[in-house]
């Protein structure tokens, strides 16, 4: 038998075991709990036991987790269908770090490309480099994927750290995107970063022009007011963004994993460059866990672990993130490229078909707002959903601290309720203490029984610092890591978003009346004639 026989096995014999039986063991809570640097991540209200943990990490060395780690911190070419290295860890390094990529240490280009982000960030800030009219009020930054969702939820995240310009995130192809964002602006006042690594990205180009047309309506020098963040620094040339404005990174830096780098420019404008170095310590600090804890005590490690569990052994499709922290309300979002870019996919490393299921579906929204939407899925639909809660301890607005207490109280209620359930009785006898009895009372009993036995994992924080938010990315960052490598896939690239983007190209000559639909299916030739047809 292997591992993952003996682990199906073990899911045979746990059955629906109460996961409330398990709090028997007084020492449970601290049992199935980490830490990391004040974080503490518990996952002792999910169904594994020690004997499942010890599969799981036994699973995790099987596939060789270690040798990976190992080779990804130390820059080996892991990303074999695209033959590169996998550094985003060197974005985040501490100032004395060495990697090597091809026998060449890296770091140097790494801190001389921050340093001068950070200056131009600071630029910015002070009003040292302005607009045609004078200080810079506003930020678009025009990117799209990795090259938006990292900045923009991390600006979100880190708003009471903010002190600079507004920041602003276009990334829709769609115009109204842009439009409803440059319509609040004044261009003569208006920084626009473009976001790209390979500066080749049709939403991101379209975009951009748009913007550079906006500008050029009322600023002489359109050019001087434009920034560009990319690997492609010859096309950022062709577009016109002087160099001294464009900030590099190598092709090692995968997008959904590039906000550590030039790519968080406009976070750094937002919140400034010691905010953003605090938030590169927190990734750093939790590099150095990942990096040194043993398997069966490290946070990302655990975290996949509970996913792998969860997803291939148990078959639960989906993962709910539950951030009960309104200012993660693109976790979320992030979360879904991080995770569903890198892990959905159906073949091995070695091109054979995965023989188990590729990552889950992940979805969520902020507490409390998702108590209102779909929880009751989640609590009384047929399909379990494995829910992560993140918490922080201590909101920002003391003057509201009651507020925060109710957060508190839901976010744990919440994770108590998917816990302990309902049974029959209990819903009896609350009907009953309402007055109802007999028929009617049983007619309405059922309806109001929770099942309970649901799984959750509480990942809790004492505020959202930039140094957190470092930790919980990093954290996520790795996790996935962890579970493609127990998967057997490569996390790092992204084929499956290709034919869409092929599709789309043959298809916009069609919309512009240049080629025929011929080709196309009755479906898709359908939906194009009624595009036509309502055109202009
Ligand atoms: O289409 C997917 C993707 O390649 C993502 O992986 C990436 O984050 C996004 O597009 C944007 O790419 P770029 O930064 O090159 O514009």
């Amino acid at each position: 038998m292997d591992i993952w026989q003996e682990l199906e096995a073990q899911h045979a014999r746990i059955g629906d075991r109460s996961i409330l039986e398990l709090f028997m063991d007084p020492k449970r809570a601290e049992g199935f709990s980490l830490h990391s640097d004040g974080m503490m991540l518990d996952y002792a209200k999910t169904n594994i036991d020690a004997e499942t943990r010890a599969l799981l990490v036994a699973l995790a060395e099987g596939a060789g987790l270690e040798a990976r780690r190992e080779a990804m911190f130390t820059g080996a070419r892991i990303n074999t269908t695209e033959d590169r290295a996998v550094l985003h860890v060197a974005l985040r390094a501490g100032d004395d770090a060495q990697i090597m990529v091809d026998g060449a240490d890296v770091m140097a280009q790494v801190r001389a490309t921050r340093a001068r982000a950070c200056a131009f960030a600071e630029d910015v800030r002070s009003g040292r480099f302005a607009g045609q009219a004078g200080r810079i009020t506003d930020v678009v930054n025009i990117g799209i994927g990795g090259s938006d969702l990292g900045p923009a939820m991390a600006t979100l995240a880190l708003a009471p750290f903010h002190d600079g310009p507004r920041v602003h995130y276009v990334s829709n192809v769609d115009g109204a995107h842009i439009q409803d964002v440059l319509a609040r602006l004044d261009p003569e006042r208006t920084l626009v970063i473009v976001a790209s690594k390979t500066f080749t990205t049709i939403e991101t180009m379209t975009n951009a022009q748009t913007a550079r047309d906006w500008m050029a309506a009322k600023v002489s020098d359109p050019g001087a007011q434009f920034a560009a963040v990319s690997t492609a620094q010859e096309r950022t040339a062709a577009f016109g963004i002087a160099p001294e404005r464009v900030f590099g990174f190598e092709d090692w830096v995968g997008g959904r994993y590039s906000l550590w780098g030039p790519i968080g420019l406009a976070l750094m404008i937002a919140v400034g460059a010691e905010r953003f170095g605090e938030f590169l310590a927190g990734g750093r600090a939790m590099d150095d866990h990942f990096r040194t804890a043993p398997l069966g005590a490290n946070m990302p490690v655990l975290l996949a672990l509970v996913g792998v569990w969860h997803n291939q052994i148990c078959g639960h499709a989906t993962r709910a993130v539950l951030p009960y922290d309104q200012r993660l309300a693109r976790l979320p979002a992030y979360l879904q490229q991080l995770e569903m870019e890198s892990n959905g996919k159906r073949v091995a490393l070695d091109g054979s078909d995965l023989p188990r299921h590729s990552g889950p579906v992940v979805w969520g929204e902020p507490g409390t707002n998702g108590q209102h939407a779909f929880f009751q899925l989640i609590h009384q639909g047929t399909r379990v959903v494995p829910c992560e809660f993140l918490l922080a301890a201590r909101g920002h607005e003391p003057h509201l601290a009651h507020q925060h207490r109710l957060l508190v109280a839901n976010c744990l209620a919440q994770s108590e309720a998917l816990l302990r359930g309902r049974s029959l009785d209990e819903a009896r006898a609350t009907l009953a203490a309402k007055g109802l009895e007999g028929a009617a009372l049983e007619e309405q009993a059922r309806h109001r029984v929770f099942p309970g036995n649901r799984p959750s994992t509480t990942l809790i924080y004492p505020q959202l610092t930039p140094f957190v938010l470092g930790q919980i990315i990093a954290l996520y960052e790795h996790r996935v890591f962890v579970e493609g490598v127990i998967l057997g896939l490569n996390s790092f690239d992204q084929w499956g978003v290709e034919l869409g983007k092929e599709l789309a190209q043959s298809l916009g000559p069609v919309l512009d009346g240049q080629a025929s639909a011929v080709d196309k299916d009755g479906s898709t030739r359908q939906l194009l004639s009624f595009v036509q047809g309502h055109d202009g």
